[in-house]
């Protein structure tokens, strides 16, 4: 939608600030200013001010301008935001309703498309050509039963075999690449992404499939081929058989996290129904975010190995910030050079049970992963532990819990001493210098961030829309671009663009020399997101993200509220791509 570029400024002018906010808490007037009782916080005095065009909050950090008090207070986007500030200024917001319409037309029109090609797919398997990858399948030990209970299919040979037999059904062409199924190679010719694999599709929480993954027969590489990003598919939310998990779980399985696609089955049809596994990559907040809505103490599996060490220190380093009372985790060793697969057919279900029945608490599992086998010698390095074993403590937002820790680990620290042996590198939290042009500069990354990586922008729409941005053109290219979303056609930096063709801060920030990685046009999302949540906690500030994760984590506690969940996972990655990009950034500025 085009909203002229002065349509935002208009629309605030026109919007009083002390009469919107007011309608959430009591303000009284403080020389030129209001003050009352943050919305945001529980709170007995106030530290709640607001100005002519901005609130802040000196209690909590809250702070933004008119849209992003509603987003905020009432959970609306920002286009929603905007539409009910216009009709209450009596302004009228350029409707975006046909193409909208047509998105959400798209998206259902998505879901049949991924249906189609699954029976596609599971067809092929028991036909001719699927011969081979049928048999390999039951040479692995997996039932007709397991099969079918999975979906498991055999893609073809490829060369637009499913594009042939899906047109009979109406698919054609575009809605394939949309669906992550082909793919455009040079001079724009389609291809198959999937071609002589064997298929296993990937599930949303209730069962929809939503990507596929396939394995090539016998070796070869890649081994695994997994579908990209699509408006249907987000790796990093997705965990593999989740939707068969849930049902087990709730008649009683353990909830188990494990590596591979073969393991999640493997372990099902050996009775344990609880077992899911991201896809491919390490487990992201988002997914332990899901774990917990399963399970309040997951199991995760890692090999017995430094790899395995390495990949289970990181995922206790995502899920310190988001630990609660309620919201735990287990961590389980296979015996090194196994996986749940292969465990499983040496030493039958009896064998995974063992390893599951020994999975260590978390408090336990996190010492060993700071502390090693046994503590150094030398004074100096055992006071290095010490402090990684109370900064992990301190990690943990919530007050209690933290403190329970702290004291879990420090009693283990005196209760063993001897030896050498340690790992995982110390986090210490510097100041952020953040001053005028730094932050400009920062913004402007930001915002080439987003123009490269539209499909971002859902993910990030109120944390950016909340952003204090400088004033002037860069916040009115970032507002330019959150009107933009709803209108979209695709999530595309082309298509967002051309919206602002209009506009030379595109240009210009684009051009910048000093942009990371992320925001390049060749940078997985995975990529673009955490150089995203990095630029981000810059600007937001480190201690401000610390204090707004532990505020949305008490809120999170008092009103499991779906809201506050996300606000906990996105401050938390937010807060973690900020120390990350911290630690490798050369000291500037300061
Ligand atoms: P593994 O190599 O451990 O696979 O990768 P696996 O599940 O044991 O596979 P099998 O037993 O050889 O069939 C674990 C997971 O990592 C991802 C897949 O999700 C896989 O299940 N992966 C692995 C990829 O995405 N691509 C690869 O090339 C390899
Ligand atoms: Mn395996």
């Amino acid at each position: 939608m085009a909203l002229p570029p002065t349509f935002l400024d208009e629309l605030r002018l026109r919007t009083p600030l002390p009469g919107l906010i007011g309608r959430r808490t009591r303000l009284t007037k403080a020389g030129r200013q209001w003050k009352g009782c943050c919305p945001f916080h529980n709170e007995k005095s106030p530290s709640f001010y607001v100005y002519d065009e901005h609130f802040h909050c000196f209690g909590c950090g809250a702070h933004g301008d008119a849209f992003a008090f509603l987003m905020r207070s009432e959970g609306a986007s920002f286009m929603e935001a905007v539409e009910r500030l216009a009709t209450e200024a009596g302004m009228e917001v350029p409707k975006p309703t046909p193409q909208a319409r047509e998105r959400e037309r798209r998206a259902r029109d998505l879901q049949d498309v991924m249906g189609a090609a699954e029976s596609s797919y599971a067809r092929r398997l028991r036909q001719p050509e699927g011969a081979e990858a049928l048999s390999y399948l039951r040479g692995r030990g997996l039932s007709d039963e397991t099969i079918a209970r999975f979906g498991l299919g055999w893609s073809g040979a490829g060369r637009g075999a499913l594009l042939a037999e899906l047109r009979e059904e109406g698919i054609e062409a575009p809605q394939l690449v949309e669906a992550g199924l082909m793919q455009a190679r040079e001079e724009g010719r389609l291809t198959d992404l999937f071609f002589n694999r064997v298929m296993f599709p990937i599930r949303d929480r209730r069962g929809r499939t939503i990507s596929f993954g396939g394995r090539i027969l016998g070796d070869g590489q890649p081994k695994y081929v997994n579908g990209p990003e699509t408006s249907l598919f987000s790796k990093r939310r997705s965990l593999y058989a989740l939707d068969l998990a849930r049902e087990a779980v709730f008649r009683g399985a353990a909830l188990v996290v494990v590596e591979g696609y073969m393991d999640v089955i493997a372990l099902h049809q050996a009775g344990f129904g609880g077992a899911v596994a991201p896809l491919g990559t390490a487990l992201t907040a988002e997914q332990l975010a899901e774990l917990w809505r399963v399970s309040a103490e997951p199991v995760l599996c890692f090999d017995g190995d430094a790899a395995g060490a390495r990949a289970a220190g990181r995922a206790a380093e995502v899920a310190l910030p988001l630990l609660t009372p309620e919201k735990s985790l287990r961590f389980a060793t296979l015996p090194s050079g196994e996986d749940p697969d292969s465990l499983i057919r040496r030493d039958g279900p009896r064998g995974m049970q063992a390893v599951l029945d020994a999975a260590q608490p978390m408090g336990e599992a996190l010492f060993g992963l700071i502390a090693g086998p046994s503590l150094p010698e030398k004074p100096e390095a055992r006071a290095l532990i010490r402090n990684r074993l109370m900064a992990a403590a301190g990690a943990i937002p919530d007050k209690a819990l933290s403190a329970e820790y702290r004291r879990v680990l420090l009693d283990r620290f005196f209760a063993q001493s001897r030896r050498p042996g340690l790992k995982a590198p110390p986090r210490h939290a510097r100041p952020v210098p953040d001053e005028g042009k730094v932050r400009e500069g920062r913004a402007a990354i930001l915002l080439a961030l987003c123009l490269r990586h539209p499909h971002l922008l859902p993910e990030v729409e109120e944390p950016l829309a909340m952003l204090d941005f400088p004033e002037g053109r860069l916040r009115q290219a970032r507002d330019a671009v959150l009107a933009w979303l709803p209108s979209a056609e695709r999530l595309d930096s082309a298509e967002l663009l051309a919206h602002l063709a209009n506009s030379d801060v595109a240009v210009d920030v684009l051009r910048r020399p000093d942009l990371p990685p992320g925001a390049q046009p060749d940078a997985t999302p995975a990529e673009a997101l955490e150089a995203f949540w990095q630029f981000f906690g810059f600007l937001r500030g480190e201690s401000e993200l610390v204090e707004d994760l532990r505020l949305a984590a008490v809120q999170l506690t008092e009103t499991a509220d779906a809201g506050a969940q996300t606000r906990v996972i996105r401050l938390a990655a937010a807060l973690d791509a900020l120390r990350r990009g911290e630690a490798e950034e050369p000291a500037e500025g300061a």
